[in-house]
């Protein structure tokens, strides 16, 4: 276990009943105050409020909203208190950030967060706190490969792994030679890997890496190397506001109908009303799409619809199913936290049962999923296939302590 225990207590569990870290020095003297049931649940919700994720928070957050709702409002019998937090997807402030959540708001939880650098920038404190997190989205590998942990969990994908699906997808529809563009951060360089060896590993070649800066959008000089590559593909990891102008720029190049697009699906989900015609016949991986007709996914659209007026997407998934998994380890205690092990112990075992279709976690905290091959047509991201079925993330260094 990675967390820090004290004569049997958590770090966090002093933290809460001491008001703050200067009580750990006065432990010896100080009573175990233990949370009564009707206590609220607090849970820190640090994402994107602002920014080029702004409307992926945004989504994360309704979702989380609508699945408590659902519940009556209580999970394992306690309500819920949310404390928000902007994380303007900033890695620089993502300590600071979590520490405030965990010392100064004293959450009990932290679902968190989108972007790959800021999960990265959270993972030490809640380390070191024993904090249970809920990643919602951001893919970052290391989160459950070298840095895995007990209270370590997520409920969307690595970056690994949609990028894997892709480029799979395309070495099985016969591409020999592809590159790969992206943002210069850990989410566009893992998905990298992942496209280079779903390609490579049935027959194709990642020939060239092209990057810009995170969030920048002035690919334009990229763009124009793109037809000397002699590729036949290119792949592709951006997402919300920087996917829009990707797409709509890669057309206006005259690429689109030279050398097809495609990548992790981000590409294309939640952003076809911006991108319109731009879009029509992207290929792309992801673990959820439009027109899967189960009663699961078509009640949480409409639902999501009716309470939100926006189309379900991934984030909106993720997010409801961070919730879920949530309500699976309260539910598993009668609420009590403090039962800690048993509430792991039933979040790591839990079937979800999400509008993606079921989803299990590895031994890492990861899900294992299929990757969708989807096709956008008449402004859907239409599931036409399976690009990985039950594909599981490498996660590479995880020991779980
Ligand atoms: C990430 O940084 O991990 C990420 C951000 C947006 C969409 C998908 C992944």
């Amino acid at each position: 276990m990675h967390r820090i225990v004290y004569k049997g207590v958590s770090r966090r569990s002093l933290l809460r009943g001491a008001g703050g870290a200067a009580a750990l020095g006065a432990f010896s003297a100080m009573p175990f105050v233990k949370a009564r049931a009707a206590d609220p649940v607090k849970v820190g919700l640090m994402l994107p409020y602002s920014g080029t994720f702004a409307k992926l928070g945004e989504n994360i957050t309704f979702a989380i909203e609508m699945l408590l709702e659902e519940k009556g409002g209580m999970l394992g019998g306690r309500p819920i208190e949310f404390v928000r937090l902007d994380d303007e997807s900033d890695p620089a402030k993502a300590p600071e950030n979590t520490n405030r959540l965990v010392s100064r708001d004293e959450v009990d939880v932290i679902i968190g967060t989108v972007h790959s650098g800021v999960l990265m920038g959270m993972i030490q404190v809640v380390r070191d706190s024993g904090t249970l997190l809920i990643c919602p989205n951001a893919g970052a590998g290391a989160a459950t490969g070298k840095f895995c942990a007990p209270n370590i969990f997520r409920t969307s994908f690595s970056n690994w792994q949609p990028a894997y699906g892709a480029g799979r997808q395309l070495g099985v529809d016969g591409v020999k030679k592809a590159a790969f563009i992206t943002w210069d951060y850990a989410a566009g360089q893992e998905a990298a890997e992942g496209f280079k060896s779903g390609l490579e590993e049935h027959g194709g070649t990642l020939v060239q890496t092209l990057t810009v800066p995170f969030p920048e959008t002035n690919w334009q000089a990229l763009l124009a190397q793109i037809p000397s590559l002699g590729v036949e593909a290119v792949g592709s990891f951006f997402a919300g506001g920087g996917a829009v102008q990707f797409v709509k720029d890669y057309q206006a190049a005259g690429l689109k109908d030279q050398i097809p697009l495609t990548g992790s699906g981000f590409l294309t989900e939640g952003t076809l009303g911006a991108q319109g015609d731009a879009a029509t016949g992207i290929r792309t991986a992801l673990h959820y799409g439009d027109g899967i007709e189960t009663e699961r996914n078509m009640t949480f659209r409409e639902a999501f619809l009716a309470r939100t007026e926006r189309e379900a997407d991934v984030y909106a998934v993720q997010g409801y199913d961070a919730a879920q998994l949530l309500a699976a380890g309260l539910e598993a205690v009668g609420g009590d936290m403090d039962a800690e092990d048993e509430m792991i112990a039933a979040m790591a075992g839990a079937t979800i049962d999400s509008p993606r279709g079921q989803f299990t976690l590895s031994a890492a905290h990861n899900p294992v999923q299929d990757f969708y091959l989807r096709e956008v047509q008449d402004g859907m991201n239409k599931v036409i296939g399976i690009a990985a079925e039950k594909l599981s993330d490498p996660a590479t260094g995880c020991e779980m302590g």
